[in-house]
């Protein structure tokens, strides 16, 4: 049995293992191509060609994964980063240095099991992770609102702390986020409603 295990009908929803990575790599790919205009850009997508290095071998950084039987429909990653400057203001840069803020990333579900409430269980997993991590002070994330869905996802989640949009849909129009981290009362009623879903042995 793993804190870190959810099951929603007939998904689970988990840390990932090495045994997730290959599925996870392959739903974050298919993402850039068919719901990001852009495709996969080394500049930007750099940590999805080492899932492994990046999120799951450092204590800190964690992938969380929903999985349907055997395949990884779903992602979540959380590493230790700040936003970038430029593109982003540096306002942001100096709320949320690198070392104390958990940054989510690669929050994707395949278009076929969206609305199942993956997402919104794997950011909550990524929650707890971090509140149970020592070192980290705040969560944050930005997300490109021209992207479907990814507006009222956050919206739904999280609390705006800037917003980077011109207007102009030829650019990135970014929205920035941070989602409180919970407090142990919190974590230990989510841990509690988490032992009820986790079948008997
Ligand atoms: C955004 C995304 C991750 C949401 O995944 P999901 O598993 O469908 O989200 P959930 O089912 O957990 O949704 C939780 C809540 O978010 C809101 N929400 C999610 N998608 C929405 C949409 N398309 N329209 C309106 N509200 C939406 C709803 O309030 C929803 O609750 P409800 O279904 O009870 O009404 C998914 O649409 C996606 O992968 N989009 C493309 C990639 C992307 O933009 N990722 C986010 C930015 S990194």
């Amino acid at each position: 049995m793993t804190e870190y295990f959810r099951a929603i009908g007939d998904y689970d929803v988990r840390m990932a293992g090495p045994q997730h990575v290959e599925g996870a790599r392959r739903v974050m790919l298919d993402t850039f191509y068919r719901d990001f205009d852009y495709g996969y850009q080394p500049a930007w997508h750099w940590d999805v060609i080492d899932l492994d290095g990046v999120y799951l071998r450092p204590a800190r950084h964690a992938l969380f994964v929903a999985t349907l039987g055997e395949e990884v429909v779903g992602t979540t990653a959380v590493r230790a980063a700040a936003p970038k400057s430029p593109p982003h203001p540096r306002e942001l840069v100096e709320r949320y240095p690198a070392e104390s803020t958990a940054q989510l990333f690669r929050v994707y579900v395949r278009r076929e099991h969206r609305r199942h409430g993956l997402a919104r269980a794997m950011v909550e997993m990524a929650r707890r992770f971090v509140a149970r991590t020592p070192g980290y002070e705040a969560i944050y994330l930005h997300t490109d609102t021209r992207v479907d869905g990814a507006e009222p996802f956050w919206r739904s989640l999280a609390v705006e702390v800037y917003d980077g949009r011109d207007g102009d849909p030829s650019r990135f129009q970014t929205v920035h986020f941070e989602i409180p981290i919970p407090s142990w009362e919190e974590d230990l009623l989510a841990e509690q409603r988490v032992l009820e879903t986790v079948p008997m042995a």
